[in-house]
């Protein structure tokens, strides 16, 4: 979830579209174990283009702007479903939801679709020791009391185990302190500890001492180090917390960011032409004591405009102690002297920007290509059976050159690049489960389409029961232009030809 501005969730539903930032330490592909690539695969949660290198001018990121500048840096990707669970399963998988069949918290596709291979079980299959550390398919957060409905609740959709056996070579990593994520442990005003929504914290104060993302930093580089000497390449997976809500992060950081140089989101209002179902009411925002305390209309709002500076604030907070984290872990990189034969990719589950369309289906044969391994074929459709196959591309020919800077990536032809994303809803209108609904509830399934001029977006009937989607059943539509429209404020599905134009897009 990124800072919300109010009235504005539906930019962050079908459409989210991901930062990716690939870097390609070496031109050697070879296959012999000596000389293979080790693969580092940072994934960050619910960060969105906040960051210098995708040109935002506020915002402290040195240290992945560092990484962006000597790697390809998509500038248009897109998450496949923008919820942790079901975002990472599609990517680690390289199947989209509708083939996961996840689109909650709630199953394990090896039992529920299909045996599908991961990433990381490929690469362990093919000689890489594998290794988890933090959220990389799910975690086991500690829950605000009473809520049932929290992003990332203990789930089964890797099983209770980040899919271990299959895809991890040791049991997954996962920081001690992360139970204390949504507890009482925000200092708010009147002296008391809370469940806070903006929680700048004194480490030194908080129990254990310590911040999730500061231990997994500090495991992943201790396993650097072992790696260091390894006979074996290895695919390390780390995943950051941050900046997903709560904005749980050193104090200190907030110095960066005065509010009187927060500006507020450029388009605050609800709107006009946006279908209810499209919105989006950040129930889990709300549950923050801070923010019940604001007695905020549901569903629409407004925020007062005093706490969306400080939201904004503390996301950005947030996002810069994010970077430091990345370039301590990069750092070591160095200092193992490890940078030269290990690629990097760095991507979040969510997030969104504005050249090359790519989708995080595109991952894994991406991956799997770069380190020189066989691409796995393109899936069959249907594909349940079929354990090893991909939906994404692979984008290896964006990698083609070697001086990225002198000779980037030449699209072919821009008006073929297509990608495809959904969000499930359990109602026309906004309702307290409207954000996450379990698959039982699931009634629409809004399915979008983006293209360099344009996102598209019909809502339509959806059986839970058959992962069936009607769309004769149409609910809603939109329709937005990106030169005339960018930030998507202008609603134009009833003045085009409406579905006609679906049915000529759809695969
Ligand atoms: C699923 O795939 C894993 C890994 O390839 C394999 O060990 C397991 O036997 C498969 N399970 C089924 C039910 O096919
Ligand atoms: C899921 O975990 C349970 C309990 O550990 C185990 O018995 C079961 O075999 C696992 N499922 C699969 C598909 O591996
Ligand atoms: C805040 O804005 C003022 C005026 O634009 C600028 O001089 C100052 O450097 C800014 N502070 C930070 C920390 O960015
Ligand atoms: C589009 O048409 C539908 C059905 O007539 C209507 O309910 C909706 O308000 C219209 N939307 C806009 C943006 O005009
Ligand atoms: C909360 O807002 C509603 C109207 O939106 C109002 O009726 C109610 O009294 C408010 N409650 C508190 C505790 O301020
Ligand atoms: C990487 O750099 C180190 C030290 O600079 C060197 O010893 C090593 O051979 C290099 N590896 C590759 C694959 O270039
Ligand atoms: C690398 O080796 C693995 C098995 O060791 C094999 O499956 C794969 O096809 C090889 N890749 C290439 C590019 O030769
Ligand atoms: C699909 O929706 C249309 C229009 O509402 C309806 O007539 C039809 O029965 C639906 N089909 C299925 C399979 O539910």
């Amino acid at each position: 979830m990124p800072p919300p501005r109010t009235g504005r969730g539906l930019l962050w539903l079908g459409l989210v579209l991901s930062s990716v930032c690939v870097a390609l330490g070496s031109e050697t592909q070879a296959n012999s174990t000596t000389d293979a690539l080790n693969v580092l695969l940072i994934i960050v949660d619910d960060l969105r283009p906040s960051l210098g290198c995708y040109g935002d001018k506020l915002v402290r990121s040195p240290n992945i702007d560092q990484l962006a500048s000597h790697s390809l840096l998509f500038q248009n990707a897109f998450a496949q479903q923008a919820v942790c669970a079901p975002s990472r399963v599609s990517f680690l998988t390289g199947r989209r939801p509708d083939t996961t069949r996840l689109y909650d918290f709630n199953s394990y596709w090896r039992v529920h679709a299909g045996n599908f291979s991961t990433i990381p079980q490929y690469f362990k299959e093919n000689g890489y020791v594998t290794m988890s550390v933090g959220k990389v398919f799910h975690p086991a957060l500690g829950l605000l009391q009473d809520d049932s409905s929290h992003h990332c609740v203990p789930g089964i959709s890797s099983n209770h185990t980040d899919d271990s056996p299959y895809s991890w070579s040791f049991p997954p990593y996962h920081p001690s302190s992360e139970k204390y994520e949504n507890t009482k442990t925000c200092r708010g005003p009147d002296g008391e500890l809370h469940a806070n929504l903006l929680c700048p914290v004194d480490v030194l104060d908080v129990p254990e001492g310590t911040l999730p993302d500061k231990q997994s930093t500090e495991q992943a580089i201790q396993l650097l180090e072992k790696m260091k000497t390894s006979a074996s390449p290895f695919f390390l997976a780390v995943g950051y917390h941050k900046p997903h809500i709560p904005f749980r992060y050193p104090k200190e950081f907030q110095k960066l960011y005065p509010l009187e140089n927060i500006t507020l989101a450029p388009d605050p209002e609800v709107p006009d032409g946006l279908p209810p179902v499209a919105y989006n009411p950040w129930m889990d925002i709300r549950q923050r004591e801070d923010v019940q305390a604001l007695n905020i209309s549901v569903p629409y709002g407004p925020i007062p405009v005093d706490f969306q500076r400080k939201i904004r604030q503390s996301y950005f907070a947030s996002v810069s102690y994010l970077d430091t984290q990345v370039g301590r872990l990069l750092s070591a990189l160095d200092d193992l002297q490890l940078a030269n034969s290990t690629i990097i990719a760095f991507t979040s589950d969510h997030g969104r920007q504005s050249m090359d369309l790519v989708e995080l289906v595109s991952l894994f044969p991406t991956l799997a290509g770069l380190a020189g391994l066989q691409v796995p074929p393109r899936c069959p459709v249907p594909s349940f059976h079929v354990e090893l196959c991909r939906e994404g591309k692979n984008l290896l020919k964006h990698f083609r050159f070697r001086d990225l800077e002198e000779d980037p990536y030449l699209p072919g032809n821009p008006r073929e690049l297509i990608a495809y994303s959904q969000y499930p809803r359990p109602s026309d209108i906004p309702q307290w489960n409207s954000d996450k609904p379990s698959l039982k509830d699931i009634k629409i399934m809004g399915y979008s389409i983006r293209t360099i001029d344009y996102r598209y977006t019909v809502w339509v009937g959806f059986n839970p029961d058959e992962f069936l989607a009607n769309f004769s059943d149409i609910h809603a539509g939109e329709l937005y232009f990106v030169d005339s429209d960018p930030l998507q404020d202008h609603n134009m599905y009833n003045d085009s030809q409406g579905g006609d134009l679906f049915q000529l897009l759809m695969p």
